[in-house]
């Protein structure tokens, strides 16, 4: 299987902690890729570090063959690998497009430059408006373009934050716990979303999730953390009936 993005060996510790302590994981292209553990195994610490949030103080993560290890965040962004937050990052003043809108490469304020050429700058704004109606209406959201963020369920602002993610036009997509506090059935709506979304946009998705029953039927591939290590990896049944994830869960 081809693995796009690899990490090998990352340690990363704070103070006494090695909230990484040796990570390697492969993810696979256009799979979705899961890991779980509990709470302070080092699930967001991995991420921050593919991201370029921390510096590693030791190991590599590799993007298509090339070290992007201590990259700086935005460099990491450029090379299409996009973030989501375990608590949605919106501008809760402004409406679901709008939202939508801020969150393109080339978003409407970016170039202001581009806005003297009137006809090249609205033939811009209208296909990122197409853009981001076609990724709202993948999402379910798309009646509501025109509502405040504020006005969202829970449900929909981890959606709508997916939909955000979505306008970089990412080849990889990180998300970090993307159903936390969300009710079973709206979780298991936002991974079926995410499953159509990887088929319409070929994407692929790396997810940490910290609950394990309603994630593991979704993915492709699951690694397990405990203490900063990879405990467990395979298949989600694999990994699921290993008795060291077990105990890992119950605090043995
Ligand atoms: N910025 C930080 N400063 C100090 N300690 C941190 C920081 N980030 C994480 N840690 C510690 O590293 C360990 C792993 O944390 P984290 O990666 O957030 O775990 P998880 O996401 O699996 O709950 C925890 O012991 C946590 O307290
Ligand atoms: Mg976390």
């Amino acid at each position: 299987m081809d693995a796009p993005l690899k990490t090998r060996d990352l340690v990363k510790t704070f103070g006494g902690i090695r909230a990484l302590d040796g990570v390697s994981i492969d993810v696979y292209n256009e799979k979705i890729t899961l890991i779980i553990g509990p709470n302070g195994s080092g699930k967001t610490t991995l991420i921050n570090v593919i991201t370029g949030f921390y510096h590693p103080e030791r190991g590599e993560v590799k993007f298509n063959g090339s070290n992007i290890t201590g990259l700086p965040p935005f460099k990491i962004f450029e090379k299409g690998i996009v973030r989501t937050f375990q608590i949605p990052h919106l501008f809760k003043s402004l409406t679901v497009l709008e939202n939508m809108l801020v969150a393109s490469r080339n978003n409407p304020g970016e170039k202001l430059r581009k806005a003297l050429f009137k006809n090249s700058w609205r033939r811009a704004e209208e296909h990122l408006v197409e853009k981001a109606l076609r990724i709202l209406e993948l999402l379910n959201l798309d009646h509501l373009w025109d509502k405040p963020a504020c006005t969202l369920s829970g449900g929909q602002m981890k959606l709508l934050e997916i939909g955000r993610a979505l306008m970089a036009d990412p080849l990889m997509v990180l998300m970090d716990e993307p159903i936390a506090g969300v009710n079973p059935r709206l979780a298991n709506e936002i991974f079926e979303h995410l499953l159509s979304l990887r088929k319409e946009l070929n994407l692929t998705f790396l997810i940490v999730e910290h609950r394990l029953d309603i994630a593991l039927p979704y993915a492709d591939y699951v690694y397990a953390m405990d203490r900063g290590k990879i405990i467990s990896k395979g298949s989600p049944s694999e990994v699921l009936e290993d008795k060291i994830v077990a105990r890992a869960y119950l605090g043995g």
